[in-house]
């Protein structure tokens, strides 16, 4: 009697934490999943309610240096990040924090002025929350550019490089947790990260108009600082023609939501060789050079569309 008391008692918290514990936790996800649904169809109802329910056929995200492009848009709406609600706030110096609604090259476009990188220390589900929200809008393609550093040897500063594939070095998926299903699948497929036909077409647009251009793969850092000489080479080795701090996570989020996707580098500095010292004006400066360059193929591309 003495010792089967202490058993019975322990028996009983056991039975508690075995069917009570797992399902605590299984809500609490859940009530996540349908927490982060709830932010991005807020964010969404707030961009349609003050634009006279604008609907984007195309999503542009526009990385370092290369916000110019917006001169180019008949704009009838713009939105500060600080007022879409859930949206993240940008904290590079040199993205400007703003969506733009209007017209490019006859499309209905939603253009994010300044991106989130995952090293300001956003997750990776704040850092893709506004592909998602484009994605409710009604987006139906995706282009995105980026500054990033040439590894690929036949790279001068200020190519473009217009990507075909990625390799996914940084630490954290956006995808990871529970999934959405109304957003898309678990296992999203990954075989044509970036449709095809728009990268021949934009290596093609680019010849026709004298403008330095590649096809090839990015790799995504982490960052914030550069790589080494070491990790240079390393990074070519694995197969990568240029690598940046960006982009990936938009693109794997926007192919979970079968979302189309277009990514175009501008290589600011030359990562082969001797490895010389970049300061981040030289990278903005070498990326402006090119920005007419990659705003003339996001344009015709747009077009052609
Ligand atoms: N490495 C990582 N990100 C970059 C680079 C680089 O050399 N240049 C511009 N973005």
């Amino acid at each position: 009697m003495i010792t089967t008391y202490p058993l019975i008692k322990f028996m009983g918290t056991g039975d508690i934490l075995l069917f009570n514990l797992p399902s605590i936790f299984y809500i609490t996800k859940e009530r996540k999943t349908l927490e982060y649904f709830n932010q991005i169809k807020e964010a969404a109802d707030y961009v349609r309610a003050n634009t006279s329910d604008f609907r984007p056929q195309a999503g542009i995200i526009l990385g370092t240096g290369l916000g110019a492009l917006v001169n180019d848009i008949d704009i009838s709406n713009e939105l500060s990040y600080d007022d879409i609600p859930h949206f993240p706030v940008s904290t590079v110096e040199t993205h400007h924090g703003k969506l733009i609604l209007g017209q490019l090259s006859g499309r209905r476009v939603v253009v994010m002025q300044g991106r989130f990188h995952y090293y300001e220390g956003y997750t990776m589900r704040e850092v893709t929350f506004p592909v998602r929200v484009m994605k409710m809008l009604g987006i139906e393609a995706l282009m995105v550019s980026n500054a990033a550093g040439g590894l690929n040897p036949s790279y001068q500063i200020s190519d473009l490089m217009i990507l075909n594939d990625h390799i996914n070095l940084q630490p954290a998926n956006p995808l990871t947790g529970p999934n959405i299903d109304e957003l898309g699948g678990r296992f999203p497929d990954m075989s044509e990260p970036y449709r095809k036909d728009w990268v021949s077409q934009a290596l093609a647009i680019a010849r026709e108009r004298n403008i330095p251009a590649h096809t090839g793969v990015y790799a995504a850092v982490t960052g914030p600082n550069l790589e080494t000489p070491a990790e240079y080479k390393y990074l070519s080795i694995i197969g990568a023609d240029a690598v940046g701090m960006s982009t990936v996570p938009e693109i794997i989020v926007a192919r979970h939501m079968n979302v189309p996707a277009f990514a175009v580098s501008v290589i600011t500095d030359v990562c082969y060789g001797e490895i010389k010292e970049v300061s981040v004006p030289e990278i903005i400066a070498a990326a402006m050079k090119a920005e007419p360059g990659m705003t003339t193929i996001i344009k015709e591309l747009l077009s052609s569309m």
